[in-house]
């Protein structure tokens, strides 16, 4: 049997497939089952950071499984606390780290995070948590219901917990506040709801409004966080402090891993959370190098230099496509072309592939891209020229 039908026959349908099977991958090529070469302008949503076979990530992980893949969060796990070490000095600021396995594994424990500190800090139990229409946070019962897409929120999976509300915008955050609010969480760019970044002027008050009202911000950087915007977090780009950050995606370079970084450095005690193979050995060696190598690319500017390459290319694109996308969008190497239609976004997605470029969708009309932050001039220059032709001959 095919992979194909074994997937047909065995796993269960959660996922609108294509066909395709890739079997190898190189920088920011991947090739399928017939030998067919792609350009990864997605890598594998937002994961792949240093594309595929990075020597320095591929050698740890085989080193480390050599060595211990996993004994349990009961004994100090030495790259564990390295990592954290990494990811805090990284960041600028004075936090402590949880690891669990995905993005929304991050943002559960962001929530708890939220939830204790509005038991134990107020007279009165604060738990309500503030998010943001188009919002995404995880597919779990509670990650769903801080997301603020009401396609989403299916009843076939309800009830939903309490104390999640949505707004419409920055602004009116403000007024949505009440004496049970606890936390404002948001993503500083809106990936999967069409790659839409905030104003910085408008997050920074907002970060001082509820820093006057002791209310957490939580900012989801899921996709944002590690290099993706341009630095090492978008929270560092806005000049903010959040008081509980998330992680995942491209932190080890496609071994899952999840973070939960605060500031309320003494919120949990043992037992209040955890996680079985929440960063263990593999996992967080794979994510000490990625660091290792992003930190490189981002300080020798060469991670700078290939956003200005990217983005360089999409804007001349829409400008001379302006009646397929009528804007550029995104910031840093998580960027996208709005598209005129929906129509026009699902045949540019299927043109693209045909043509051997990967790109992903976001939100309603948004073409979103995503590539390796490693990838090279040449395989920027094949990647669009492809997507050229593709989108030339629609
Ligand atoms: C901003 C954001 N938060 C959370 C998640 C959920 O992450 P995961 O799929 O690893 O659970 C995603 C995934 O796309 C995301 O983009």
């Amino acid at each position: 049997m095919t992979a194909e039908t074994l997937d047909q026959a065995f796993v269960l349908s959660s996922y609108g497939r294509n066909s395709t099977s890739f079997v190898e991958g190189k920088g920011a090529k991947l090739y399928d089952e017939s030998g067919k070469a792609y350009i990864d302008f997605a890598s594998g949503i937002g994961v792949s950071s240093v594309g595929h076979g990075h020597p320095v990530l591929t050698e740890a992980i085989c080193n480390q499984a050599k060595a211990l893949i996993h004994t349990s969060n009961l004994q100090v796990i030495a790259p564990q606390a390295a990592l954290a070490e990494r990811i805090v000095t990284l960041s600028g600021y004075d936090m402590r780290c949880f690891f669990g396995n995905s993005g929304a594994e991050a943002n559960e424990a962001a929530i708890k995070i939220a939830r204790k500190y509005g038991e134990t800090r107020f007279t009165q139990k604060r738990y309500k948590v503030i998010t943001l229409e188009h919002s995404f946070h995880g597919r779990t019962i509670t990650t769903v219901k801080a997301t603020g897409q009401g396609s989403f929120h299916s009843p076939h999976f309800s009830p939903y917990p309490d104390g999640f509300l949505y707004v419409g915008q920055i602004d009116a955050v403000y007024d949505a506040i009440d004496e049970e609010t606890v936390a404002v969480m948001i993503e500083l760019v809106q990936g999967e709801g069409g790659v839409q970044p905030f104003e910085k002027a408008a997050i920074q008050q907002l970060a001082r409004t509820l820093k006057e009202k002791g209310i957490l911000l939580i900012v989801d950087e899921v996709q944002t966080g590690v290099y993706r915007t341009g630095t090492f977090l978008a929270s560092n780009l806005y000049e903010i402090e959040p008081d509980v950050i998330t992680l995942a995606k491209g932190l080890a370079g496609g071994v899952p891993i999840g973070v939960a970084m605060t500031s309320l450095k003494d919120i949990f005690e043992p037992g209040d959370h955890g996680s079985t193979f929440g960063g263990n050995f593999l996992s967080t060696r794979a994510g000490l190098a990625v660091l290792e190598v992003l930190e490189q690319e981002w300080a020798s500017g060469a991670l700078t230099a290939r956003i200005a390459q990217f983005g360089g290319y999409l804007a001349a694109l829409q400008k001379r496509h302006s009646d397929l996308f009528s804007a550029q969008v995104g910031l840093g190497m998580m960027l996208g072309l709005r598209a005129v239609s929906s129509e026009v976004q699902q045949h540019v997605l299927s043109a693209a592939f045909e043509a051997g470029v990967i790109v992903l969708k976001a939100g309603r009309n948004t073409v979103r891209f995503l590539p390796p932050l490693t990838i090279t001039k040449e395989e920027i220059d094949e990647g669009f020229k492809r997507f050229e032709k593709a989108i030339t001959a629609l």
